[in-house]
């Protein structure tokens, strides 16, 4: 590959663009870590389409691969991105002291890497709501994938967010297991992965009782009267794997994907096989964001971001963002070392005695529910109980309750009104009174039987 510096760059490629009869002026060039941002005004009346159907020979006059050209949005200039002959490596590290990291306030700020640039793109993913991630085999997703957990626990405490990590390779996501941010050990096996989908729906449903409760319609409202509920981020390295394992998987993605952006649970679904098989539609229509890095054909590029492209991105980390508005940003993923994961979760290792009380507090939060569990059957047997009885127990009961004052007056009345009948004295004579002592020695009769 010939080697290109920028200053060479202003020279050939106005004069490469006049070889293919185009014709305009050259912008400024920036040199990010991955590509020379070559920024170019096309003369009136020439058309992009027509450029873009001849970028490959461009590349090819200049001696490079993968040009990209886009339009600026809002702008009169159009830019080509021209790989560096050595693209350089992004550390994660140095990004959190950035002034675009320590002021992104979102609630679940995630680094998603740096642009053409240079700088750094931060996004929240509470408002994405869920990523879509995809590439080939070693195009730099799970190295994206620790980014992402790193730059969320970097900006939240344990207490505010939980992780549910999904790792069927195994080995990507070991480092995480003892961590206060975990809200239970790295899932391994496919029937477990399978469960806690289904637990993270029945989480999101209780949410939606609280708030009810609560009168809040989401987990932001429900911070600000002071409640304290964490954010879930499930990641899923290798979503291929799961939806083949079990097709039901895909329904309970969509229950999730639709409703538990307001519970506060958000998904990061990563594949290394973007085919129709695994990104269904329903997938797709439900994670609108996604991250395309390298992929292998065009056909997969159109299947994650609907459009061609990202197979001539270069690998390690090189990627385009879809977002949900639509705009397309090609971003470099920050590099992450082990070391880099093991420095950010020190702090956090949960020790021996944490360990029990996390432990304890699971155990607890399961005793709870059982306890809660058996007081519902309890008052539904009650009130089935309630129910089956006749009318008669129904009326027992009322005088039970009325007391012994009560009763005594009402026995008065009715013996009154039907010795009235018959044209007797009422309640002062002795035949009401024996009959009155009568009628109560049975009912003190049979309450005490009962
Ligand atoms: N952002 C990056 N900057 C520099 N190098 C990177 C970056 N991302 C990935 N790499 C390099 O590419 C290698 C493979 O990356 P990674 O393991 O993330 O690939 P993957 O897409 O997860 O592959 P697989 O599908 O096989 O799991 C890394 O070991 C690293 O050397
Ligand atoms: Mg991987």
């Amino acid at each position: 590959m010939t080697e290109i510096v920028s200053d060479d760059i202003k020279v050939r490629l106005p004069h490469t663009l006049t070889h293919f009869g185009i014709k305009g002026e050259l912008g400024e060039v920036f040199e990010g870590p991955l590509a020379y941002d070559v920024q170019f005004k096309l003369a009136e009346g020439s058309k992009f389409s027509y450029l873009e159907g001849l970028i490959k020979d461009i590349a090819r006059e200049l001696g490079v691969s993968g040009i990209r050209v886009t339009q600026i949005p809002n702008s009169v200039y159009i830019s080509f991105e021209i790989p560096l002959p050595q693209a350089k490596t992004v550390p994660f590290a140095p990004i959190t002291y950035s002034a675009e990291f320590v002021r992104a306030t979102y609630a679940l700020p995630i680094c998603v890497g740096v642009n053409m640039h240079g700088e750094p793109v931060m996004k929240d993913l509470s408002k994405m709501p869920h990523l879509l991630v995809a590439g080939t085999t070693g195009s730099g997703k799970s190295v994206g994938l620790n980014s992402f957990i790193l730059s969320l626990i970097n900006k939240k405490k344990p207490e505010e967010l939980k992780f549910v990590l999904i790792d069927p390779k195994r080995i990507e996501f070991s480092m995480y297991n003892n961590q206060k941010y975990m809200l239970r050990p790295v899932i391994t096996d496919m029937n477990s992965a399978c469960a806690s989908l289904t637990q993270l729906a029945g989480e999101m449903e209780e949410r939606y009782s609280v708030f009810e409760k609560e009168m809040v319609r989401n987990i932001g409202e429900y911070h600000k009267k002071g409640g304290k509920m964490p954010y879930i981020v499930c990641v899923i390295d290798e979503f291929a794997d799961l939806i083949m394992f079990d097709k039901t998987v895909e329904k309970q993605v969509q229950i999730l994907a639709q409703k538990s952006r307001a519970a506060g649970i958000h998904l990061i679904i990563a594949t290394q096989r973007p085919s129709v098989d695994v990104i269904t539609g329903t997938i797709k229509a439900n994670l609108p964001t996604r991250l395309s890095y390298k992929v292998s054909s065009p056909a997969d590029s159109m299947t994650i971001l609907n459009t061609s492209g990202a197979e001539d991105l270069l690998g390690r980390g090189d990627s385009l963002l879809l977002e949900e508005n639509g705009t397309l940003t090609r971003i470099l993923g920050a590099y992450v070392s082990d070391d880099d994961i093991m420095n950010t979760l020190e702090p956090y290792r949960c020790k021996m005695e944490d360990k029990k009380t996390y432990d304890v507090i699971l155990k607890e939060k399961k005793e709870e529910q059982k306890v809660v569990l058996s007081q519902k059957m309890q008052e539904a047997e009650q009130k089935k109980a309630e129910q089956k009885k006749g009318v008669f127990a129904k009326i027992w009961d009322f005088w039970c309750r009325l007391g012994k004052r009560n009763q005594n007056r009402i026995i008065n009345m009715v013996m009154g009104f039907v010795l009235s009948m018959f044209g007797a004295k009422s309640t002062t004579g002795s035949t009401t009174r024996n009959l009155r002592n009568a009628v109560q020695k049975t009912a003190q009769k049979m309450s005490k039987k009962r």
